[in-house]
């Protein structure tokens, strides 16, 4: 046996027993005539003393040496009250070292000294680390969660093949050329979209999958090219009945994991996250909601010689402002760092306005100029804003543009007033999406969610007249301004699928040699059904208070995409290119 107790759970009650640790060696401390050791593994960290006759087998380690220790508990001279061993050591009787170990490139503690970089190259140190562990440790947990829910719930977990073909959910496809096939491409499922509709075809009825995704997109912070979903579908079910059924185990997870209470999840329409928070993924865990002041300014403006008027307002389709209470304080400096920030290429405004409510009700702007204190006073009162306040407005001739630009300077406040604490949590479901979205790059209409989401019943008859103006039955869950889970009640009727093809730009033969297998197997009696899928690695950064979805992934790329520690992607020797027919051509430059 390697051991009898493991380096986590010995306590002052086990004092006097003879026990055998296994663990890596985190620190050496020598002190006068004992030489100290914490042994480290999975389950906690336990003292190991050294002292007269066994000194000696304490020389010659190292730090993350992998020892094996018998020896007898003892209560500690001094008690650590941060550790849960603490208040014991080992007095170490025989000493095996399993294993030497380099010094490592870094401190395998809370607060390490290495760098992203360093870390990721040497993953499996990084692993060793309680914080990093723990991430995983809370992703299992969740996941382990999430299947008892679904399966109490008589959902099947139903496994989907990895060499697929494109599926469109918008971003690229990663491909994996066919040997046998010649010339031919396998694409990784950037979701199992049309699989878990056949599944619903097949009358499985209730399919859920813990399943890895692939898109090759910009990376940020919650993205990664291989992801996880928690994917589901449902058959004979309305939105309604999967709100439920997702809100039910959302709360599950809350409840067993942080033992939180969730209240009903709000309901917002994508069309008032928008016009209040300049997302469709609202942060509601604090205010500072958007007053449109177009039809102010506007007035304001037509009444002035032209001469006279603020060209800025009085060209802007849209002018909208953000009331943050109690920063009639800042100052210029922080002020222009606003603005500077506004002015970022990320979030492309020209400029920003001030105005700060004096304590005497009088408002000063940055506009005063242009502006009569009674118009000033006006935009106050539209903007709830009081003494003390300070009023930020952002104005352009692209409302969509400039609302988003809006809600990265909310973000910014949120910030800046610590009003976005990770362990508070605000939840809520955005529905109502648009069907389409307009792409400049396409310059065709693109579906917003995928292209077999069904329309709203009460829309349709849009489609043929105004399509841009059609609502999906689509919906996301948001968390802290986070999009953690998104899906649809499904299109089921091959005809309706095919129109919806039509619309976004397919011909009839483009539709049918793509996804001919779908509107196919439509025809054969398709249930009416609908789903959604979760970021797990968001949903477990959120719960872990991570700004990044990476630290809970055990092994993940970095921003260029690429595997540091395994040297991935990489270059394939000629003979596999050559079997693959994959010709190469260098750059002449
Ligand atoms: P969607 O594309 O919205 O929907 O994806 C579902 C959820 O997956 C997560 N997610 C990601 N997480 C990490 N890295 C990424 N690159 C990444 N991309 C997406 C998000 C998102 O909410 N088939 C549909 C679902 C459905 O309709 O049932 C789909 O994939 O948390």
């Amino acid at each position: 046996m390697y051991r009898t107790k493991t380096c986590g759970e010995l306590r002052l009650s086990d004092v006097n027993q003879t026990v055998t640790l296994a663990g890596w060696v985190q620190r050496i401390r020598k002190m006068g005539g004992m030489t100290f050791i914490d042994l480290r593994d999975r389950y906690g960290i336990t003292q190991l003393a050294f002292s007269g006759d066994q000194l000696t087998l304490a020389e010659g380690l190292g730090r993350e040496y992998v020892l094996q220790v018998t020896g007898k508990v003892i209560e500690r001279q001094s008690k650590n009250a941060q550790l849960p061993t603490g208040e014991i050591e080992i007095e170490v009787q025989q000493l095996n070292i399993l294993n030497p170990a380099l010094t490592p490139p870094f401190t395998i503690e809370d607060d390490t000294d290495g760098g992203d970089d360093l870390r990721m190259k040497y993953r499996y140190l990084d692993l060793r680390r309680t914080a990093v562990r723990r991430n995983l440790e809370l992703r299992h947990k969740m996941a382990f969660e999430v299947r008892r829910y679904l399966d109490e719930q008589g959902f099947l977990e139903v496994e989907t093949p990895v060499l697929v073909n494109s599926t469109p959910e918008g971003a690229r496809d990663f491909v994996v050329p066919s040997r046998m096939n010649p010339g031919t491409f396998y694409a990784l499922p950037q979701s199992p979209q049309t699989l878990k509709q056949l599944l619903m075809v097949s009358g499985f009825d209730r399919y859920f999958q813990i399943v890895k995704c692939f898109r090759d997109e910009d990376l940020r912070a919650d993205r990664q090219p291989e992801f996880t979903q928690i994917d589901c579908e449902m058959s004979f079910v309305e939105q309604e009945d999967i709100l439920q059924m997702f809100e039910g185990m959302s709360r599950h997870l809350f409840k067993t994991i942080l033992n939180i209470d969730l209240p009903a999840l709000p309901r917002m329409t994508w069309a008032d996250a928008m016009k209040y928070y300049g997302s469709d993924k609202p942060d509601t865990r604090f205010g500072m909601t958007f007053v449109e002041l177009q039809d102010l300014f506007h007035e304001a403006e037509a009444k002035k010689p032209e001469a006279e008027r603020f060209t800025v307002f009085a060209n802007a389709q849209y002018i909208g402002g953000i009331c943050a209470k109690g920063c009639a304080t800042y100052t210029r400096k922080q002020l222009d760092a606003l603005t500077d920030f506004v002015r970022r290429p990320q979030v492309g405004a020209k400029g920003m306005v001030y105005a700060r409510v004096e304590a005497d009700g009088t408002v000063k702007s940055s506009v005063d100029k242009f502006y009569s204190q009674d118009v000033l006073q006006q935009m106050a009162q539209q903007m709830q804003a009081q003494a003390g306040d300070l009023i930020l407005i952002l104005s352009g001739d692209d409302a969509m543009k400039t609302r988003k630009q809006l809600s990265e300077l909310r973000l910014e406040m949120g910030r800046q007033l610590g009003l976005r604490d990770p362990k508070q949590f605000s939840c809520l479901w955005v529905i109502d999406f648009p069907m389409y979205e307009w792409s400049d790059e396409e310059q065709r209409l693109m579906a917003m969610h995928h292209p077999f989401t069904s329309p709203k019943p009460e829309d349709i008859p849009l489609l043929d007249t105004d399509p841009a103006a059609v609502r999906a039955n689509a919906y996301d869950m948001v968390i802290n301004g986070v999009e953690v889970g998104g899906g649809s009640i499904r299109i089921h009727d091959a005809k309706l699928q095919e129109k919806i093809f039509e619309i976004l730009g397919f011909t009839p033969e483009q539709a049918q040699q793509k996804f001919g297998f779908l509107m196919n197997a439509f025809k054969y009696g398709a249930p009416p059904h609908g789903g959604l899928a979760y970021g797990l690695d968001r949903f477990v950064s959120l719960f872990a208070g991570l700004d990044s979805i990476r630290d809970c992934i055990a092994f993940p790329k970095n921003n260029q995409g690429k595997d540091v520690m395994l040297g991935a992607p990489g270059v394939i020797d000629q003979i596999q290119l050559d079997e693959l027919q994959i010709d190469i051509k260098k750059k002449s430059n």
